[in-house]
């Protein structure tokens, strides 16, 4: 926003000492603007509604004046009019509704066309301007206009009227112009952020719909190699398609959730999770799945997907192996938070248990191997127990990505 260095000198009716630098208000009115203008500063940064700073400043600018008006008057090119937006002291109906025309010949309009302030101390005698019907009905004697600059283009006039004999000076244009110049930039400051919040839901609105592309893809890839799978004759290949197809579908499943959850970067842990076990189990086996959420936790999309791929592994192994497809088996899934910073979720099932010379870093299998490096890529700590009574999987993650140093 580009604000004269130096205001323009104001515009006073012939007859007024244009030089006169003497102040009409005595020196504690002048400390009361000053303290005024520091208000208006904090009120800029406070990021308040809209309509609420500019009635604030409205009230603040017309109490420094010592004046019983003041208005924001918001330029509206379509019609070269400008609407009484915010203002103290004025008629019911008035605000938000009236308007003055913006031409040459009216005070206001000057101001917003020349850029330079407005003094008119006699506006029953006034010859320069139109006295706009506004402040006539009001009973408005004296007038002080200028240029509120808004967001490349100006976005009207602040302007402060009274009743009471007496004049404005060009020290109080000083007082109005600092006013208007930092309601400028608050007004700048808004649109600004408006903008930019306008931009920050299209973008998510556009990750939203490629998340439910993606979904959509990888749901039909999953549906093929199941249907492939059912297809084919040998039992071993059928097995291997319907295990790619729980693969896929568990990646198509986090998408699916980013396509519809507010937060487009983290994933809500548990409801996904529970998800992809369902999954992994219904495609393979009757058996009973028992998912326990202990705490619910969120984990950025990449290791969410990464640690569902671990589980969709352990869970399908312990359906394959550890229950050989049994129906009345029982899987157990457990997600919990270990402390502030880590979360353990551990895999349990009621069957053979491990073979006694597994070894999950020289495992042969490609579940083992996702299970290992993946593990690793999460940073997480995986440990095993498998006996008699089953197997369980261990595994303790950070919930953000450490960094080393
Ligand atoms: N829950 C379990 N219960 C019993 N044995 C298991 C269990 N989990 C893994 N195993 C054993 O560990 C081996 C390695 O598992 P891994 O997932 O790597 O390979 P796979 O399941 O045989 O093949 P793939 O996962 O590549 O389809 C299995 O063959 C099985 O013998
Ligand atoms: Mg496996």
């Amino acid at each position: 926003m580009a604000y004269p260095p130096i205001p323009p000198k104001p515009v006073i009716e012939p007859g007024a000492n244009e030089d006169d630098k003497s102040t009409t208000h005595p020196l504690h009115v002048r400390i009361r603007q000053q303290e005024i203008l520091a208000d208006l500063g904090v009120l800029a940064l406070q990021g308040r509604p809209f309509l609420e700073l500019l009635n604030e400043t409205a009230r603040l600018t017309a109490e420094g004046m010592e004046a019983e008006f003041c208005k924001v008057l918001e330029y509206l090119p379509a019609q070269n009019r400008l609407l009484v937006r915010a203002g103290v002291g004025w008629h019911q109906g008035i605000v938000g509704v009236a308007t003055v025309g913006a031409d040459l010949e009216s005070p206001s309009g000057f101001a917003l066309h020349t850029g330079k302030p407005v003094i008119s101390n006699h506006l029953e005698n006034e010859q320069r301007f139109r006295t706009p019907e506004l402040l006539v009905e009001h009973g408005i004697r004296r007038a002080m206009n200028v240029i509120l600059q808004g967001d490349g283009s100006p976005y009207g006039v602040l302007e402060v009227d009274s009743r009471s004999e007496g004049e404005f000076s060009e020290n109080d244009v000083s007082f109005l112009q600092g006013a208007a110049n930092i309601l400028g930039m608050a007004i700048e400051r808004q649109r600004y952020e408006l903008r930019l919040k306008a931009a920050l839901d299209r973008q998510q609105m556009l990750v939203k719909e490629t998340s439910h592309r993606v979904k959509n893809s990888l749901q039909m890839v999953s549906a093929m190699l199941r249907l492939q799978a059912n297809t084919v004759g040998d039992d071993t290949l059928k097995q291997h398609l319907a295990e790619a197809s729980s693969r896929v579908s568990a990646i198509g499943r986090a998408y699916e959730r980013l396509s519809y959850d507010p937060d487009v970067e983290n994933i809500n842990l548990g409801a996904y999770l529970q998800e992809v076990c369902r999954d992994a189990i219904s495609g393979l086996s009757q058996c009973k799945l028992d998912f326990e959420l202990v705490d619910e936790m969120q984990l950025d999309t990449d290791r969410a997907i990464s640690l569902a791929l671990v589980i969709n592994e352990l869970v399908t192994n312990a359906v394959k192996h550890g229950l050989s497809n049994r129906s009345d088996g029982h899987v157990w899934v457990r997600l919990a938070r270990n402390d502030e910073n880590s979360a353990v979720i551990s895999v349990r099932d009621d069957g053979v248990g491990l073979p006694p010379d597994f070894d999950l870093r020289r495992s042969k299998g490609l579940g083992m191997r996702i299970v290992a490096g993946l593990s690793e890529q999460l940073q997480a700590a995986i440990s095993h127990r498998g006996g008699s009574n089953g197997t369980e999987f261990v595994l303790t993650f950070p919930l953000r990505r450490r960094v080393d140093r």
